[in-house]
């Protein structure tokens, strides 16, 4: 038989049943254990480590129904299989309801009824200890893939990111901007996403579009790009297409972040008062990641030595910042600006050429 050697705690308040079925469960091959009634039947359960219990309903003081009460829901996989008295299977069937697996008549008449009654509780655990295995695999073995699939992603994001990041370096090389320039840009804008209220999703995305706002000045003639000296109109007139060749670079990609640079590159010289370039479009009809960028780039790039000038002060950066309110910049990304000034200053202090 199936259940051999399996360990069976008997309870039964009856202490000939109890001998009787245990004397019987050991001629079998089972390992039987005894319990007089509810309390030490559920001190046993707890404490022990069975394959099943038989267990008498009607007990003096902690019935049946009380115990399993107290045991099921700890332990799913244990059968626990009920006694029931002639006459009184009303109670029979609510040990069942209550979580019993089956149910024997007294008086035991013949071992085969609990021998077939064993057996089918055996069978139902194995097959419910296999499905619980099965399916903890199955959980393990999704967790894992789920894990591959996000570090993949994660790595790709991060792979894009470096690209990016490169990519915007190379203009700020070729135009002998500063180092750090693409990189602080990135930081402030994301900075200043956040305090827009921005999510955290979108805002990384910022960080990663604004620096490469300047990329269509890789379409600049070097001669035009590092000019010492100030600019002729002709000369100002091709330095404004890097707007344009900027956006024609990412325009048509599929990538929402680069459709963001595309974005970004187009609008981050308009101003807000509508003097700006290439469309002269003004306040709000600029799109925000790009009214973002430009405070960004030009706080930047004041606070930091070029070719053509040298660093001013922050006190100075701030006080121009401030006075383009509504002239460059939206005024109440200014306002953001000055009110978390020291977190910028954070910024600008932490990524210094
Ligand atoms: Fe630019
Ligand atoms: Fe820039």
């Amino acid at each position: 038989m199936e259940y051999r050697d399996k360990s069976i705690l008997v309870v039964d308040d009856e202490r000939a049943i109890r001998e009787v079925v245990s004397d019987y469960l050991e001629d079998i091959g089972c390992r039987p254990d005894k319990a007089a009634d509810g309390v030490e039947a559920l001190e046993k359960i707890v404490n022990g480590s069975y394959d099943a219990v038989i267990m008498d309903l009607n007990m003096p003081g902690m019935t049946g129904l009380d115990v399993l009460d107290k045991v099921v829901l700890r332990f799913p996989e244990m059968p626990i299989i009920v006694f029931s008295g002639v006459g009184v299977l009303d109670r029979a069937v609510e040990a069942i309801r209550k979580g019993a697996w089956d149910f024997i008549s007294k008086p035991i008449t013949s071992f085969s009824v609990l021998d077939l009654t064993l057996n089918r509780a055996f069978e139902r655990s194995r097959l419910l200890r296999e499905n619980r295995i099965y399916r903890e695999h199955l959980e393990d073995e999704v967790r894992k893939k789920t894990e591959q699939v996000l570090e993949m992603s994660r790595s790709l994001i991060t792979t894009q990111k470096e690209i990016i990041l490169r990519l915007g370096d190379v203009v700020e090389t070729r135009s002998h901007e500063t180092a750090y320039h693409v990189h602080r840009v990135s930081e402030y804008a994301y900075l200043l996403s956040i305090l827009c209220g921005i999510n955290e999703k979108d805002a990384a995305d910022i960080k990663i579009a604004s620096a490469m706002h300047d990329v269509g000045k890789i379409g600049t003639p070097d001669g035009i790009l590092n000019k010492p000296g100030k600019l002729t109109g002709d000369e100002f007139e091709i330095i404004k297409q890097h707007t344009v060749t900027g956006y024609t670079i990412f325009r048509t990609s599929e990538l929402p972040v680069l459709k963001l640079a595309a974005e970004i590159a187009l609008n981050h010289h308009e101003q807000w008062c509508g003097a700006g370039y290439p469309n002269a479009i003004s306040g709000e009809s600029i799109p925000l990641a790009a009214r973002i960028t430009a405070l960004a780039d030009v706080f930047d790039a004041v606070t930091h030595a070029r070719i053509y000038k040298s660093a001013w002060k922050i006190e100075d950066a701030c006080n121009f910042i401030t006075g383009q309110s509504q002239v460059m910049f939206d005024p109440a990304l200014v306002d953001l600006f000055m009110k978390n000034f020291s977190m910028f200053r954070e910024i600008h202090d932490r990524l210094p050429d």
